[in-house]
Order: C-alpha cells, then sequence, then structure tokens
C-alpha cells in the first residue's frame, strides 16, 4: 500500500453523516464488551465482516442482533458512543451525524429515554475532553418496530430538539428493508418533519420498493441513505430520479457496506457513478464502519481508485458535503473556514 496516498485521504478533513452507532462499533471496543460480559460466548467474526468477505443482507441484520446483546446498558452506550466518536476524529472527521435506535432493555434498567441521554452525554464528554470533532445526533426509528413506536420514538426526538441545546437534529429511518412498508410510517415522519427534525430516509436499498419510495420522496425528506435501487439501470424509475434530482435531495453512499451487503455487486457498478456524473449532490459515507470494517479515509480512497477522481476532486467532494449537513448555517461556515484553513496545494 502507498503510504504517502493514504496519508493524503488520513488527513482530508471530512463529514460523516451516515453512521449507525452500534454498526459502528471498532474491534477494540467488541474486545471491551466481550470481556465484560464473557458468559454470551461471543466472538470477533460474529460481529464483522472481514476483508473480501461478503453476507447476505439478512445475515447483516444478525450481526446488529449480537452487537445489541453485547451494548445493553447505560455503561456500554457511554463506552460505545465515546469510542466511536473518537475513532471518528483521530480518522480526520471534523463534523459527524451519529445515529441510533434507542433501546429498551429491562434486565439493566435501560429507557430509551436513558438511551439517548447517555448518547448525549457522551457527545458532551468528548467536547469537554477537546476532541476536535463536532457531533450531532439523529434518533432512528427501526421500520421493524412498526407506526406505533415511530411515533413514540418522533415524539420523543422532538423533546430533545428542544432541550439538547442543538445537538439531537434529525431522525433517521432505517432497519431491515424487507420488512413492513414505509406507508405505514409516513404520519411519524410527516411529524418530524413538521416539528423541525431533519430527516434522513434510507429508500431503496433493496429492489422493487418503487411504490414505498415514490410516497416517502414526497414527504420529502433532506437526504436519502444508500438509494441503490433508485435509477433505471438498477431496475429503479426514471419518475424517482426526477423527483430526486427536481428536489435535489443528497444521496449518502456507503460503498463497502453495499458490496459487503451484496446489494451492490462490486465497486465499479456501484450507483455513486451514476450520480456523481449527473452532478448531483452525494456524500461518501461509512454506514457501519465497525461491522464492514471500515473508515471514512479508506471509503474516499476507494472511490479515488475505482472512479479515477484525483486529489482534486476528492477534496470538492468532502469540502460539498459540509452543505449537506443538518447543523445550522452558522456551523456549515466554521466547517467551510476550517476547510479554507486546511487545504493542501493541488499541483
Ligand atoms: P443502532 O441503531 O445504533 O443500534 O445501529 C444498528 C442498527 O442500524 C441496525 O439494527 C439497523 O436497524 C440499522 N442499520 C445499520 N445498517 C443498516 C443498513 O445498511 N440498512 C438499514 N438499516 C441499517
Ligand atoms: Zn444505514
Amino acid at each position: 500500500m502507498d503510504k504517502e496516498v493514504d496519508v493524503f485521504y488520513r488527513e482530508l478533513p471530512k463529514v460523516e453523516l451516515h453512521a449507525h452507532l452500534n454498526g459502528s462499533v471498532s474491534f477494540q471496543t467488541i474486545e471491551k464488551l466481550i470481556r465484560r460480559k464473557p458468559q454470551l460466548n461471543i466472538e470477533h467474526n460474529m460481529t464483522a465482516i472481514g476483508k473480501g468477505q461478503r453476507r447476505t443482507l439478512d445475515e447483516c441484520f444478525q450481526v446488529f442482533k449480537v452487537i445489541h446483546q453485547l451494548v445493553d446498558s447505560e455503561e456500554d452506550i457511554l463506552m460505545v458512543a465515546t469510542d466511536v466518536i473518537k475513532e471518528f476524529a483521530a480518522d480526520g472527521v471534523k463534523y459527524l451525524e451519529l445515529r441510533s435506535t434507542p433501546r429498551e432493555e429491562t434486565t439493566t434498567g435501560l429507557s430509551k429515554r436513558k438511551y439517548i441521554e447517555t448518547v448525549i452525554q457522551a457527545i458532551q464528554q468528548c467536547k469537554k475532553e477537546g476532541v476536535d470533532i463536532d457531533v450531532r445526533f439523529l434518533v432512528a426509528i427501526d421500520r421493524r418496530n412498526g407506526s406505533q413506536v415511530a411515533m413514540e420514538t418522533v415524539q420523543l426526538a422532538e423533546e430533545f430538539l428542544v432541550s439538547s441545546d442543538g445537538l439531537v437534529i434529525g431522525i433517521d429511518l432505517s432497519g431491515d428493508p424487507t420488512v413492513g412498508h414505509g406507508r405505514d410510517l409516513i404520519p411519524a415522519l410527516q411529524r418530524a418533519k413538521n416539528s423541525g427534525l431533519k430527516l434522513s430516509l434510507h429508500l431503496s436499498e433493496v429492489l422493487s420498493q418503487y411504490d414505498e419510495t415514490n410516497l416517502l420522496l414526497d414527504i420529502p425528506p433532506d437526504r436519502i441513505g444508500h438509494g441503490t435501487f433508485l435509477h433505471p439501470e438498477m431496475g429503479g424509475s426514471e419518475n424517482l430520479v426526477d423527483k430526486v434530482v427536481q428536489k435535489k435531495i443528497p444521496l449518502e453512499l456507503c460503498l463497502t457496506s453495499n458490496v459487503k451487503g451484496q446489494t451492490v455487486q462490486c465497486f465499479d457498478e456501484h450507483h455513486f457513478k451514476y450520480w456523481y456524473k449527473m452532478g448531483h449532490p452525494v456524500v461518501i459515507c461509512t454506514d457501519d464502519k465497525g461491522v464492514f470494517a471500515t473508515d471514512l479515509s479508506q471509503e474516499y480512497k476507494i472511490a479515488a481508485t475505482t472512479f479515477g477522481l484525483d486529489r482534486e476532486a476528492i477534496w470538492k467532494l468532502s469540502k460539498q458535503a459540509i452543505d449537506y449537513i443538518f447543523a445550522p448555517d452558522s456551523v456549515k461556515q466554521q466547517l467551510k473556514q476550517r476547510w479554507r484553513e486546511l487545504q493542501p496545494e493541488f499541483k
């Protein structure tokens, strides 16, 4: 591996907008969790998908279940969130939107409210320690849990939108895309939007979700997660593409995640190419850096080598991501200033 090239990606200031907390847990943190809970008999190969390995989407969702067993108390969440934030900062991420599904665990006394409070505590703790990263939180709705839980999640997020001093800023819709139908979640998502919460929705992550995607695009979301099967070349439709283009909805694209999860055959065939060529807003993200054994520097490098992007184009891509963050304009201005200060000479 060319060390000098790697340094460029590592030092590149980056914005991470699509990171699930429990999917982002590193090998080292998993090690600590396994030591805390030896009785679970969990091994590393059950929590991550290594180099060259691939899994079906269904198998990926089994991995999350294993991690959830390891992360089931306030103490675990605090450790996991703090570690994940510091790891992103060490990878050169200057602004991070972390997302996670609040869970309650009767055995440890964890409530959904406490779950969110603990993530906020981790963010504040890192800030106090001077970790060089601005972190915000998106409360996630797991589509598997249905409309009522979705509505309760939005209500909880609304409270934190008011009380968290700008840390809780939006809602994520995620979970197994083959379970449930997005139409049932529209009232909750619409309510979230009306209360000022930003919306990032996993859309068209699998084939044949035309009706659902078409309905959810009408809300509309502020950003789209994956959007793998939106365009006709992937079995989507012109109509969906037109809506996304007209509304200028940015796409969060996660190359390794899609290839390892087998929704995309190989990097060359990733839909990054389609949208980037069109000049549509795209943001490179990790999705689950722990589960898919990657990091954001690596993802930028993969994009560069696969699609032939030079350093200047990569710089532009990382800087452009600032425009699509959910934090207010003042934060965008601060980040742009940071990028100006850090910009290298391009020969
Ligand atoms: P958590 O919300 O912090 O517990 O992170 C893990 C959860 O994120 C999983 O249980 C899924 O609901 C969601 N998730 C992670 N990756 C994906 C993905 O690629 N598609 C859909 N949902 C995902
Ligand atoms: Zn995701």
